[in-house]
């Protein structure tokens, strides 16, 4: 297969750097833009990144080199030279909202980080296991933006990249009715570290802008059906969250209450959550997790350091399965937030839309 051209728009953000390390040797995608704002534009990419590069992993090599572009003044130039582009930059939503749809308009499809475009009622927000079928609301959304190639597909919020997972194959068999929720979530979420927050040390906020309406909302709509060229977000489970802010470098925890309609077993459960495989698993993608639910046994586990980067931070990590006092049972789960819950997760969404043949030309 030929290797695809790809941009990233947002390079040099924190979660653009992820998106560089993963794409310096992807199997399917060949890096060969990075853009960021007027400020960067111009620099090579190292000089461009100076002292922020703030992943734990080295910059790549390949990359050093790359002269970045302007976002927004070379789009017709990056656009033109680009199979698709990965979005991470951070504006004002009306700007993100533009920018986005501008390279769709220009044929250049767009697999987004950002949640500008997450309510766009045909922009598809998808997390391959749970709604690929998703998807085929592009073809509505490519109606509407008149365009034959051009569209936009984004990921949802990394805070329900952990609960949402451990849910999803218990919901229809066992009527998931009720989910209480509170996560616990890392400073690089934030594109910070402890040097950059150092109000981070020792210390948990308790208030994340926006994040808890997000992990109430967004799981309605990956739980949506396509229907009259719109995704209909489904009308339950209810869920309430509460987010706080960890002294943790990566990895969102989620403490989760959960009650149903016909409550399983324990061992029913956890039968579910071992056999349960995606479309990513079926096509075996390249990011695509082997185990993507994974159960520990161990009443201290799973844990931020120990376990965020099982199956390369593509893994979902579940414990602590217990009946409860008050809903049917709780439990913990864990992810890695710029992995799994950013970057990875939309190159593992690019990686179904290649297979699904949705950047043929
Ligand atoms: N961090 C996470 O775990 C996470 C998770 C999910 C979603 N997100 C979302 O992803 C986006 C990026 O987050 P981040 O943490 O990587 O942010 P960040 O570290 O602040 O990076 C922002 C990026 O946007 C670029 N940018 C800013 N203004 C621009 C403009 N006017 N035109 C073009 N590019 C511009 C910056 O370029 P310069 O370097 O040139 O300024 C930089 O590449 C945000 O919308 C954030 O909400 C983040």
């Amino acid at each position: 297969m030929k290797k695809l051209k790809v941009g990233v728009i947002g390079g040099t953000g924190m979660v653009g750097q992820r998106f560089v390390s993963l794409l310096a040797e992807h199997p399917w995608f060949d890096l060969t833009v990075i853009a960021a704002s007027a400020r960067s534009a111009g620099k090579t990419y190292e000089e461009a990144i100076g002292d922020r590069w703030n992943i734990d992993v080295p910059m790549p090599d390949m990359a050093r080199s790359i002269i970045v572009k302007d976002a927004t003044a070379d789009k017709e130039a990056i656009a033109a030279e680009v199979d698709f582009v990965f979005s991470a930059v951070d504006m004002k939503k009306d700007e993100i909202q533009a920018l986005e749809e501008a390279y769709a308009k220009l044929e250049c499809p767009v697999v987004s980080n950002n949640s500008a475009h997450r309510w766009t009622p045909d922009v598809p927000m998808v997390v391959p296991e749970i709604n690929p079928e998703h998807l085929a609301v592009i073809a509505d959304q490519r109606k509407r933006l008149g365009t034959k190639r051009g569209f936009i597909a984004v990921k949802s919020n990394c805070s329900l990249q952990s609960y949402v997972p451990a849910l999803h194959p218990l919901k229809d068999e066992f009527g998931l009715e009720k989910v209480l929720v509170c996560t616990y979530q890392a400073i690089s979420g934030a594109g910070k570290t402890f040097e950059s927050w150092p109000e981070m040390v020792d210390n948990v906020i308790p208030y994340i802008g926006g994040e808890e309406e997000k992990s109430e909302q967004e799981p309605l709509k990956l739980w949506g059906r396509v229907e009259d060229g719109v995704i209909k977000t489904a009308e339950s489970p209810a869920i309430t969250a509460q987010c706080l802010r960890v002294p943790c470098s990566n990895g969102h925890m989620a403490a989760v209450f959960c009650s149903f309609a016909k409550k399983p077993t324990q061992e029913e459960i956890l039968a579910r959550w071992a056999d349960f495989k995606g479309r990513p698993q079926e096509l075996e993608l390249p990011s695509a997790p082997k185990q993507f639910l994974q159960y520990f046994e161990e009443d201290n586990r799973p844990q931020t350091r120990l376990d965020r980067m099982r199956e390369g931070g593509m893994g979902v990590n579940i414990g602590r399965l217990r009946p409860d006092t008050q809903y049917d049972y709780k439990f913990v789960c864990l992810s890695h937030n710029t992995l799994r819950g950013a970057a990875g997760g939309a190159v593992l969404l690019a990686e179904l839309l290649t297979a699904e043949g949705y950047f043929d030309r």
